[in-house]
């Protein structure tokens, strides 16, 4: 079984990547989206969005981190992803799911499931830019409004050169409302001939055989579960429980003591909240931390809570 962590844009950036890998045996990693409009972006863009591209594209224990794009201009889809290849990232993804409003209204994201031949020009142009040896992966939802188009879109991806494609089970009308209907990632799985990545609602080892055994993957992707339970492969894998909230506590002071010394205080008690509203959906302890520090504003005054709560849950 491959585990890989999902992009998530506005959450999973470089420090909570090196976190979560650090705990977990992900296979791979792939960035938040690079956003692709009519331009080559510089450098800096590419190293904002990936830093691991600095060393060596890994996390600090090697886990490969792989970069996202995000557009619909072929040829500028295809001259960025070389640049992304050329600073280093083990080849390249393709967003084909964002729901993002401001994303679809410029073409790009899930919109863009309404029109497999567009699908088709965008992988195919990366595909070409991209040396052969290195992989050109795609991911899409199963449609836009509807699912009338999904295998006929992961068709167009497959023709098109893709070397993957990670499938979230469920169309952008559908959001991220449960359930994610694994079956048709077995419809795709059985009419390509590439490699199927299912992702979607898999937040624990029986999910995950219960997602492998109607889609037929072997291959698994993870976002939102590796933040609401951070252990989550050795959850999926050897069917653990959650890490106790004291370890989850100790992880949260890992990544304050990274904003302090990034330079990124000023965020961190958004990016705390942020972090314990999907650490409520299983630790009660952290519905009541939220609650506590809901009003801070403070950094300091929030981390010095975090402390006194780890001193009482080691006691
Ligand atoms: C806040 C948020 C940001 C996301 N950003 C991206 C992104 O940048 N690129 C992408 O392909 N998918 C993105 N996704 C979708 C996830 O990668 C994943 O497909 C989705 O959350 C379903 O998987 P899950 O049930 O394991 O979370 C995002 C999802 C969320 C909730």
């Amino acid at each position: 079984m491959r585990l890989i962590l999902a992009p998530m844009e506005g959450v999973m950036d470089h420090d909570m990547r090196d976190l979560l890998t650090g705990i977990n045996t992900f296979d791979l990693c792939v960035t938040e989206f690079v956003r692709v409009t009519d331009t080559l972006l510089p450098n800096r863009v590419f190293y904002r969005t990936c830093p691991e591209l600095l060393q060596g594209a890994k996390t600090s224990n090697g886990t490969p981190v792989r970069l996202q794009l995000l557009g619909s201009h072929p040829e500028y889809m295809a001259l960025n992803a070389q640049r992304a290849v050329k600073l280093g990232s083990p080849g390249v993804d393709i967003n084909f799911g964002c729901p993002s409003k401001t994303v679809n209204k410029n073409r790009g994201g899930a919109i863009l499931l309404r029109e497999p031949d567009q699908l088709f020009s965008i992988v195919r142009a990366v595909r070409e830019a991209v040396p052969a040896e290195l992989p050109v992966t795609a991911k899409i939802r199963l449609g836009y409004e509807d699912k009338s188009l999904f295998l006929e879109n992961a068709r167009a991806i497959e023709q098109a050169g893709a070397s993957e494609l990670a499938v979230h089970a469920r169309t952008k009308a559908e959001g991220y409302r449960p359930p994610a209907h694994w079956e048709y990632i077995g419809k795709i799985r059985e009419n390509l001939g590439i490699p199927v990545i299912a992702n979607g609602e898999i937040w624990n080892h029986e999910d995950a055989r219960r997602c492998m055994d109607a889609s037929g993957c072997t291959d698994l992707m993870v976002g939102r579960p590796s933040l609401v339970t951070p252990n989550i492969t050795t959850m999926i894998r050897e069917s653990v429980r959650p890490m106790s909230w004291s370890s989850v506590l100790q992880l949260i002071l890992q990544l304050s003591d990274r904003d302090r010394q990034n330079g990124k205080w000023q965020y961190h008690p958004s990016r705390l909240k942020q972090w314990l509203n999907y650490l409520r959906k299983a630790y009660p302890q952290a519905q009541n931390l939220f609650e506590r520090i809901r009003s801070l504003r403070d950094a300091d005054a929030i981390v010095e809570i975090l402390c006194s709560d780890l001193a009482r849950a080691a006691s």
